[in-house]
């Protein structure tokens, strides 16, 4: 399908992961795209993928608004409009709740929920001066609670919360606002946590594996075609039913 060409998406935390592979979704799908990470070599990367003709790569810090206030400048300037908002940068600084220091409370929360609000008001003014938008955020199934994230379940249901509210005030504006809750997705990410917790939860899938990046993009390429104008303020589960409860017999 070739359902993004003439749309102008932009991604953060492109560098990796989800970022990168619902970046490359986009642009097999025609779109141009203007892709973020706070690690320039890796979102390089991620643009020579891409396609350098159809990509823009930007080294920027989601949680500085002036920096992503910049960006979307550059983006206007480069491709003249801004489709498609994937809010995407996220980090883990997981332990117990007691001996969770202030930083990694504070950098979890800036990254992905500042992060996501950067992201979401400066594509947002411009999204209503098109009267057409797509703004979709990456929560968790961890949104409901998770023993030893505090911080990162704070910041993912926070982004539900607002994602809800920013799909209420888009709507009149041809803007939809959406969320995705992966489960367990094979990437660096889930690499970097802790093994036993990771088994542990691995082992709860109905469906028994982890899922795939290319899960995701999937997902995405739907919630923010045009074929979704009519799906607004969703928590799509993509999570092979873990979300559901027990699957024990
Ligand atoms: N992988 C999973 O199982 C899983 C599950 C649930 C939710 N998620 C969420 O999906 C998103 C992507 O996850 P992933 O697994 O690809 O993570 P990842 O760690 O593999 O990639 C995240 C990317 O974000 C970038 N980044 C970090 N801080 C940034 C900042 N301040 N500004 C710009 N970029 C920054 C990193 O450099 C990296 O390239 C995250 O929001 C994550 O919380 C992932």
């Amino acid at each position: 399908m070739q359902r993004y060409v003439g749309r102008v998406v932009m991604v953060s935390g492109a560098g990796q992961g989800l970022g990168r592979a619902m970046a490359l979704r986009f642009a097999e799908e025609g779109a141009q795209l203007a892709l973020c990470d706070l690690n320039s070599v890796a979102v390089k990367e991620t643009e020579q993928a891409c396609g350098p003709e159809r990509a823009l790569s930007s080294t920027v810090d989601v949680s500085d608004g002036a920096e992503v206030d910049q960006w979307l400048y550059q983006t206007v300037a480069n491709f003249g409009r801004v489709d498609v908002l994937v809010n995407n940068a996220g980090v883990i600084r997981d332990s117990r709740l007691e001996t969770m220091s202030d930083n990694d409370w504070d950098t979890v929360l800036d990254v992905s929920l500042r992060g996501s609000f950067h992201c979401s008001r400066s594509a947002f003014r411009q999204m209503k001066a098109q009267e057409y938008g797509r703004i979709l955020s990456m929560s968790s199934m961890c949104w409901r609670g998770n023993f030893g994230q505090a911080n990162y379940v704070a910041a993912k249901a926070g982004i539900v919360g607002m994602a809800r509210t920013i799909a209420l005030e888009g709507a009149r504006h041809g803007i939809t606002s959406n969320v995705i809750a992966p489960g367990l997705i094979d990437t660096p990410m889930l690499a970097s946590m802790d093994a036993d917790a990771r088994e542990k939860l691995a082992s709860r899938i109905p469906a028994q594996q982890v899922g795939d990046p290319a899960d995701i993009a999937e997902a995405a390429a739907f919630l923010c075609s045009e074929a979704a104008r009519y799906v607004t303020g969703v928590v799509l589960d993509v999570d092979g039913g873990i979300s559901i409860g027990s699957s024990l017999r």
